[in-house]
């Protein structure tokens, strides 16, 4: 299995969220702009060939001063709390934000979900490290 996988945020599912294309700088198609309040989310689909240790890198643009939290679950549960997404400077300006997860074997469902009333950053995508190295490759 790779190693690392990328996400879009765009053609993740998207709960109170807008997928928009209206600030330079992003990967893909665009990124989703999360619906200011508390329990929006974007949920990501990740396949992981073995359980264990994930590291989930967010990258995402906040044109505010105000930190917009959000909770990263993993299949349902909380697996980091309160991962902070500062303000990065402006809406075109991106930065990353990463958090260590455990995944199981096969597919997971990745969901950050906004926890206060200002809602998510601007949500470009995640990137998925789970330290595997793809069959005949060296270590
Ligand atoms: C602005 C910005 C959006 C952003 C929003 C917000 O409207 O253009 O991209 O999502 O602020 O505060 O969430």
């Amino acid at each position: 299995a790779l190693a690392v996988t990328e996400h879009q945020a765009e053609t993740a599912t998207i709960s109170n969220g807008l997928a928009e294309a209206n600030h330079a700088g992003y990967t893909g198609s665009g990124f989703v702009n999360y619906d200011n309040e508390t329990g929006a989310y974007v949920e990501f689909t990740v396949t992981a060939a073995t359980a264990g240790p994930a590291t989930l890198t967010f990258r995402y643009a906040n044109g505010t001063t105000a930190d917009r939290p959000m909770d990263i679950a993993v299949n349902g549960a909380v697996a980091a709390g309160g991962v902070a997404f500062a303000g990065t400077g402006a809406w075109s300006t991106w930065g990353t934000r990463a958090a260590t997860v455990t995944l199981a074997a096969g597919a997971n469902r990745v969901r950050a979900t906004a926890t206060t009333a200002h809602g998510g950053p601007n949500l470009d995508k995640v990137t998925v490290d789970t330290g595997a190295v793809a069959v005949g490759r060296p270590a």
